[in-house]
């Protein structure tokens, strides 16, 4: 993979011009777009249509959590919209892991097309070792839970799970090496850190097993993002 490949760049806006716009000044440099709840909620699925009418792809990230028929329609739902890849709680269980994946690889081979990447979220990086045992009454520690949830992840058939760069090397040395990760919190030494708590710079991420780097403000929010972006793929090149 190209440095460029591995980004994921964040559209964390809620308005659909604002994100074609996002779009349209990094189209030439960045390869896939990230929707969240937010944008895909005011803006729907005309954002993706036209992401892929761009010709660029889509990480759609609504994180289904669900009954695992709900989550298996929804997923056939992601993947006829046709995104490069989508996600869905690990703590929906295995069940609902498995019957997402095997939904959506009757669906590829039905239509004699490419299977969505599926990826698990194991525990949001907005959780401490505290909210998981007070909110939660999750009594293992939290690496121990992320390990946990990343093999049942893996034995769903899933194709990988996003973690932070703290978690990916524990994840990474537990499954099997084509197991994506990919992480978010990426703050090259340069920028703000915001509101993010569990940070890593980009070369830091890959060097502890990330696959793939979702980017939004260390990108959008600075004066130069296109000189931004050249010195974290400058970053990642390094690494
Ligand atoms: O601007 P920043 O690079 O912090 O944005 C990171 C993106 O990754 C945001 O869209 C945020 O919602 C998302 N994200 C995250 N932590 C997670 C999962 C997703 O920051 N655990």
């Amino acid at each position: 993979m190209k440095p460029r490949e591995r980004i994921i760049l964040a559209l964390d806006v809620s308005d659909y011009n604002e994100a074609v716009n996002i779009v349209t000044d990094f189209k030439e440099q960045i390869e896939i777009f990230k929707v969240g709840s937010e944008l895909f909620t005011s803006a729907g699925p005309k954002i993706i249509e036209t992401i892929h009418a761009m010709g660029k792809k889509v990480f759609l990230d609504l994180k289904f959590h669900d009954i695992p028929s709900t989550v298996a329609r929804s997923s056939l739902a992601a993947a006829k919209l046709g995104v490069f890849m989508f996600n869905v709680h690990a703590m929906g269980g295995y069940e609902m892991m498995h019957t997402a994946f095997q939904t959506l690889s009757e669906f590829a081979l039905d239509t004699n097309s490419v299977r969505p990447k599926l990826i698990a979220v194991t525990i949001l990086t907005s959780m401490d070792q505290t909210s998981l045992k007070n909110d939660l009454n999750i009594q293992p520690g939290m690496s121990a839970q992320v390990k946990h949830l990343a093999a049942m992840a893996e034995k769903a058939g899933l194709d990988g799970v996003v973690a932070s760069a703290e978690d990916a090397e524990m994840v990474r040395a537990n499954s099997d090496k084509g197991f994506l990760i990919v992480t978010p919190g990426i703050r090259p030494s340069w920028v703000d850190t915001d509101d993010q708590k569990r940070i890593r710079t980009p070369k830091k991420a890959l060097q502890m097993g990330a696959d793939y780097l979702v980017i939004g403000r260390a990108i959008t929010s600075q004066s130069s993002p296109s000189e931004a972006l050249k010195r974290i793929e400058s970053e990642i090149a390094d690494a």
